[in-house]
């Protein structure tokens, strides 16, 4: 409601203003800024990559100007027992791993979770939970959060709305709710129209950038193949950090657009609409605008009901997690078009079961100083082989053999937790096997660029060290010339034993204490499923064996790590 209860107006003629304000403010015009005291409220947020951090601060920019007191606070620098002094509380959280927190995230959820978390009656609170309903614990940490705290005695002031990984509506919706609720306190212009960034290219705006540099970095006779593509930036004014990662609008594959028309059962020449709006040929909305690969609930349900097989109709009503993992792991929108024929009328209709094509992210692999106007990936190309189809993943194939005569729209994505030391002289410990090397090649660029005397060590590893040995000549070239004062590398299968990056760090355990002990920075990036966390259990032994502690001393030990900002990940 925009005006108070208390207000000098009779029922009725609140209900008009009230409906009056509604309208301006759905047009976007501005409101008058109310009088009264201040209205305090905290914004936590939990980021792994930024995207929730940053509606924090665009929560906070859309509340400034009225007469809320806002204060956005990193959940890591926050203690749970300060939360009865609450009086609104916004929390903004993604969820990372199975349904896990991000970083920044666990100790908060931990401590919320525990029985020794406070009462929190008299707190208002709600929650804006980012997720990507492709993971089976969609929006977890959000839901979490949101449970406890209402358990706990909290008050919601507004509804959890979570968001899939199109979180621009459902932000707004959420946002525009909460100031309702809150009271029209602020100046409402700057809420319709609150700045995505300052950048003229970003997320809703990629940037045509030119491929200047595209080669494979495996040698010949590798299993896989990893790609170093260097864009230019041209006269974009894009600008990045190094830790920061590259947003890509990949364009799909057209052999596979292709063989999907050919098996369509209705005229495939009209136009259909787009995720974003307007109108394109069926083909160019399939290539560049909608999502043809991923399968989930939604789309098998409708293909069910417009194909009747039998066999579609037991996936569907047995709605059992393990039965769909089955169904949906290696097949694509390819396999239903061919496998079960269903009936749709026309591209408008088809199209409606789609979801948009999405970017995907890269981190980025330069750094600006060592490489000014461009900017790097190493992205690591998917193909593998499913239900008798060779199939590759959308914008790393892409990237390395479909984007020749294309501007593929870019963006960067700030993640301003992941960042090379800002004291030169702190010793950096990386450990980046396979395409997490990335963000490390512009760490240590970013050190050399800068002349920085701190101790570097980075711990590397893939499958073969003949075909696999990423940006080779530049570690060897800096490990001869002493910048890169540690270069240990884990060839997984050049021995009989399977060699890790975790079992380097355990081998050269006494000495990875010591760099920690010097106030050393700990860093990983890559696979986040299974290398992240058997390093995080590498890095407890070092801290328990080297450092002589207990199990909850080293657990301490590494807290503390994280919140000092001494132990960052990107993990994917
Ligand atoms: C913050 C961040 C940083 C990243 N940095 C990098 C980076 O530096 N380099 C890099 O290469 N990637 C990076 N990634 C990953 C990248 O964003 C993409 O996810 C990756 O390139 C795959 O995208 P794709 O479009 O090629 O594949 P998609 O079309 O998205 O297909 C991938 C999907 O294919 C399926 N699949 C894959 N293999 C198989 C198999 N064997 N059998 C059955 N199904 C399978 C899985 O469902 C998988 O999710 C990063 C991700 C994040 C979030
Ligand atoms: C490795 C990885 C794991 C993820 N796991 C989940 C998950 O289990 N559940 C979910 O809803 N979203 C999951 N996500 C999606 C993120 O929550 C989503 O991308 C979100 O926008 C990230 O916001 P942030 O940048 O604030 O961390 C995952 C993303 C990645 C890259």
């Amino acid at each position: 409601m925009f005006v108070p209860e208390n207000a000098p107006f009779s029922a009725e003629q609140r209900a008009w203003l009230n409906d009056f304000f509604a309208k301006q403010f759905a047009s976007g015009n501005s409101l008058p800024v109310q009088e009264g005291p201040a209205i305090p409220v905290t914004i936590l947020w939990g980021s792994q990559t930024g995207n929730s951090e940053g509606l924090a601060k665009r929560m906070s920019k859309a509340l400034a100007g009225g007469r809320f007191e806002t204060k956005v606070v990193d959940m890591a620098d926050y203690e749970v027992a300060n939360l009865p002094k609450e009086e609104n509380l916004l929390v903004i959280t993604s969820t990372y791993g199975d349904g896990e927190p991000p970083d920044n995230a666990v100790d908060f959820v931990d401590s919320l979770l525990a029985d020794s978390a406070p009462k929190l009656e008299g707190v208002k609170y709600s929650v804006l939970a980012l997720g990507d309903t492709e993971y089976p614990e969609f929006c977890a940490t959000g839901k979490a959060i949101d449970n406890r705290m209402a358990e706990l005695g909290a008050e919601r002031l507004h509804d959890r709305v979570d968001c899939d990984v199109d979180y621009e509506d459902p932000f707004e919706e959420w946002k525009s709710g909460i100031v309702n609720v809150l009271g029209a306190g602020s100046s409402m212009a700057e809420l319709a129209e609150a700045p995505v960034g300052d950048e003229p290219y970003s997320k809703q705006n990629p940037y045509p950038a030119a491929i200047v540099d595209n080669h494979d970095l495996n040698q010949e006779g590798a299993f896989k193949s990893t790609h170093h593509i260097a864009f230019s930036l041209g006269d974009s004014g894009l600008e990045y950090e190094a830790g920061d990662a590259l947003g890509v609008y990949p364009i799909n594959d057209e052999r596979v657009v292709d063989e999907l028309l050919a098996n369509l059962p209705f005229s495939t020449k009209a136009e259909v609409p787009l995720p974003g709006g307007g109108e394109a040929p069926l083909r160019e909305a399939l290539l560049k605008h909608y999502d043809i690969r991923s399968l989930n609930k939604n789309l098998v349900t409708a293909w069910q009901e417009r194909s009747g097989s039998p066999y579609l109709r037991s996936v569907v009503e047995a709605d059992d997690k393990e039965v769909w993992d089955d169904f949906f792991w290696g097949r694509e929108l390819i396999d239903l078009v061919v496998e079960y024929p269903a009936d749709f009328r026309d591209g408008e209709e088809f199209v409606g079961v789609l979801k948009k094509l999405q970017p995907r992210l890269y981190s980025i692999a330069s750094s600006p100083k060592a490489h000014p106007g461009e900017v790097h990936l190493t992205v690591g190309v998917v193909t593998y082989e499913s239900h008798g189809r060779s199939r590759g993943g959308v914008c790393s194939t892409f990237l390395a053999h479909r984007s020749k005569d294309v501007q593929p729209g870019v963006y960067v994505h700030e993640n301003k937790a992941f960042r090379p030391p800002a004291d030169d002289n702190v010793p950096m410990i990386m450990v980046g096997p396979g395409t997490g090397i990335a963000p490390f090649r512009a760490f240590l660029e970013e050190r050399k660029a800068r002349e920085a005397s701190g101790k570097n060590w980075l711990l590397f590893g893939n499958p073969y060290r003949a075909t696999d040995y990423l940006y080779e000549e530049l570690l060897e070239g800096w490990k001869a010339e002493g910048f890169l004062t540690k270069l240990d590398l884990a060839f997984s299968r050049d021995q009989k034993e399977k060699l890790y990056v975790q079992h380097l760090m355990l081998q050269n355990g006494a000495e990875l204490w010591q760099w920690l002990e010097e106030g050393g920075y700990f860093f990983v990036c890559g696979d986040a499923s299974r290398m992240a966390k058997d390093v995080d259990n590498a890095l407890h032994e070092v801290v328990k064996i080297h450092g002589g502690k207990s199990e909850e001393e080293a657990v301490d030990y590494i807290k503390a790590l994280k919140k000092e900002k001494r132990y960052a990940r990107d993990v994917y």
